[in-house]
């Protein structure tokens, strides 16, 4: 039952994927991608928590949650709703805030008008994470009570279900949430380089800062919050390694320090080769690590992420690029070693959880991997052939067309 406001909020996260997507594949084209790259944007601004600003263009929306933080008397006014609840859910939320980041860092020169519209996106973010982590040994994971709030239909504007705040500590830590607040302030700085140099090296030290604290202080946040994350909501259930070394990679990306680099290598070969998600009725699908990717999971996007950096700063490309070639052909329709299946229609079809986000976030890896890929004039190896890396782009192509006729509402419902 309560698994309705993780679907959801998996489609809000990657939704924007999409319209990053499209905008790749646009060359093709239709108003329709441009228009849906435009509404995918401007999605975020429904889910906005705090002040809104005169710049907001989804008016119906007005300011919420005002004292946010105030039992612990900390500002913890901002940031996203997650998707049809009012709480806030920072790992995922911070998951949302490095995928837009990462979309914008390959994609944003193709946005247009919509490029302001995405910085400001993640800035409503970042500016917030900046506030979950002001006081250092602390991270806040979430605001709001999941029960209280789920069981309660209240627009944000009216409602007066509790606003608990939830931090992790040195004496009860969050490796997870926290290593992937890193993630995301790490990549938006690198977004805001060119924008505002000042603010993205506040971002960047606040993404060092809590690295540190994350990899210090070991644990994940489901032992610290239970029932508040787990079995519903945002259970951690792949560990919190891979987003310490999502972090790091992140990191090595934007300071181009080796110490980094060392941690990536030093723990990428201990992350477990299989993992467990939860499906849809709240039951372990088990599946190889380097196919997945999404909120839970960063195995895949670590692979994809490195592969460029390995290529750019001529570094042994054992075992990222090997490991992303897998995942590229874990997906491919004519793949021998395809780990996903196709309905009828030609959508992408894959165990556990909401199935439009593995969609969004496979296809968006594909188009990312397709260009790395070119960058590096490489084909993408699957088992005794190779494939060339504009397959990769039909496949997220067919993906993304799918989702803009009206067949995949059904396929959602
Ligand atoms: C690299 O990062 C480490 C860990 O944060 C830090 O101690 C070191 O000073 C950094 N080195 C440089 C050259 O910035």
């Amino acid at each position: 039952m309560m698994s309705g406001g993780n679907v959801r909020v998996q489609l809000r996260v990657l939704m924007v994927v999409i319209g990053m997507m499209m905008m790749v594949v646009g060359r093709v084209t239709s108003q329709n991608y441009e228009d849906a790259l435009t509404k995918s944007i401007l999605f975020f601004e429904g889910q906005r928590s705090g002040r809104l600003p005169p710049s907001q263009r989804m008016t119906w929306r007005k300011d919420s949650a005002l004292n946010d933080g105030t039992e612990s008397n900390v500002d913890l006014v901002g940031g996203y709703y997650d998707a049809g609840d009012n709480v806030k859910f920072n790992f995922p939320m911070a998951f949302t805030t490095t995928l837009l980041a990462w979309s914008v860092l390959e994609f944003g020169q193709f946005m247009g008008s919509d490029l302001q519209y995405a910085l400001d996106a993640i800035r409503w973010g970042t500016d917030y994470f900046l506030k979950a982590t002001s006081i250092p040994g602390t991270v806040f994971a979430i605001v709001g009570d999941p029960y209280g709030d789920h069981s309660c239909w209240q627009r944000p504007e009216d409602m007066d279900t509790p606003r608990t705040s939830y931090a992790v500590t040195t004496t009860n830590p969050g490796s997870e949430v926290s290593a992937e607040m890193a993630a995301a302030l790490a990549a938006s700085s690198m977004v805001f380089q060119a924008y505002d140099a000042q603010y993205s090296l506040t971002l960047l030290n606040r993404a060092a800062m809590v690295f540190d604290f994350a990899d210090m202080y070991r644990g994940s946040y489901n032992d610290v919050f239970g029932a508040l994350v787990c079995p519903y909501y945002y259970c951690d259930g792949s560990g919190y390694a891979d987003e310490l070394i999502w972090a790091a990679a992140w990191l090595y990306k934007a300071t181009n320090n080796q110490s980094y680099w060392d941690y990536v290598l030093k723990h990428i070969n201990s992350l477990p080769q299989y993992i467990k998600r939860m499906d849809t009725d709240g039951m372990p699908v088990s599946g190889g690590s380097f196919a997945e990717f999404g909120w839970d999971s960063k195995h895949a996007g670590i692979n994809i992420l490195v592969s460029k950096l390995v290529i750019d700063r001529q570094l042994n490309p054992s075992p990222f690029v090997f490991n992303a070639d897998k995942f590229a052909c874990s997906i491919l329709p004519e793949s021998p070693t395809k780990s996903v299946t196709y309905s009828p229609g030609g959508l992408l079809f894959k165990p556990g959880s909401c199935n439009m986000q593995h969609v969004t976030a496979l296809s968006f890896l594909l188009l990312v991997y397709s260009r790395y890929s070119n960058d590096a004039q490489r084909g993408i190896q699957c088992d005794n052939f190779v494939v060339p890396p504009s397959r990769l782009v039909q496949v997220a192509q067919s993906q993304v067309r799918l989702k803009l006729s009206n067949q995949w509402i059904y396929v959602l419902l």
